[in-house]
């Protein structure tokens, strides 16, 4: 069978994530979630102690980050000199050092190549901001979904919630989606944009359950 990737792209909280993982379990496809390699890079920065917005010291740390990839049971972990470092990457401390980092082209370019090597070995469906526009733009199917700032963060209070986390409110993380969406969406380098080819889904009025519907709906066609 031909190998074939789905790209999708948009903003934090826009549910990527969870589609994504809907799509690879419909479509029996791999799923890349991109986001957790610029997780997995700023935690590294925190650990090792340097300013993710610090080019020079970052380049120092990409030359000597041993990142791994690994699929067990059809989960991605994150590996960083030997530590599974997975379920570390999701705090919101981590979240700002991943949108600083993931703003110098040192870390893009290490990141990007990684991506297309991984993608071209079988089919996936990778999510991110730059995978339509940057990553893959021969993306067999490419998908942009959009939702209002307000309603991502509605769902990522819920999300928080039903894991026990209490540690951050509405307030909070509306005001985190805000700025990381001002970032991602301002940096020169390969911002978050929607591609001409990619079928934007707003997601905002319909469940993820619907929005997945929808999107295998053009995956068939
Ligand atoms: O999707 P996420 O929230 O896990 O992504 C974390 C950060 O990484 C986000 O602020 C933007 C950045 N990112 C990126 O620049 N390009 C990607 N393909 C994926 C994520």
């Amino acid at each position: 069978m031909d190998i074939y990737q789905i790209a999708i792209d948009g903003p934090s909280g826009s549910g990527k994530s969870t589609l994504a993982k809907g799509v690879s379990k419909r479509l029996g496809i791999m799923y890349l979630d991109t986001g957790a390699m610029y997780r997995t890079c700023g935690l590294y920065a925190i650990k090792k102690g340097v300013d993710p917005k610090d080019e020079a010291k970052v380049k120092e740390l990409m030359d000597q980050m041993d990142l791994k990839i690994e699929f067990k049971d059809g989960e991605q972990h994150m590996i960083i000199d030997g530590e599974d470092v997975t379920g570390q990457i999701r705090t919101p401390e981590v979240s700002r050092a991943a949108s600083n980092i993931s703003t110098l082209p040192v870390v893009r370019s290490k990141m990007v190549d990684m991506q297309r090597k991984i993608a071209k070995e079988q089919s996936f469906v990778l999510d991110g901001r730059d995978i339509g526009s940057n990553v893959l733009p021969d993306a067999k199917y490419k998908f942009f979904l959009t939702a209002s700032a307000e309603i991502r963060a509605e769902r990522r209070v819920k999300e928080l919630n039903e894991r026990g986390d209490f540690s951050q409110n509405y307030e909070e993380v509306l005001k985190d989606i805000k700025w990381r969406d001002e970032q991602d969406s301002t940096r020169s380098n390969a911002p978050l944009v929607k591609v001409a080819d990619a079928i934007e889904i707003d997601t905002s009025k319909i469940t993820i359950e619907e929005t997945l519907e929808a999107l295998l709906a053009q995956v068939k066609e």
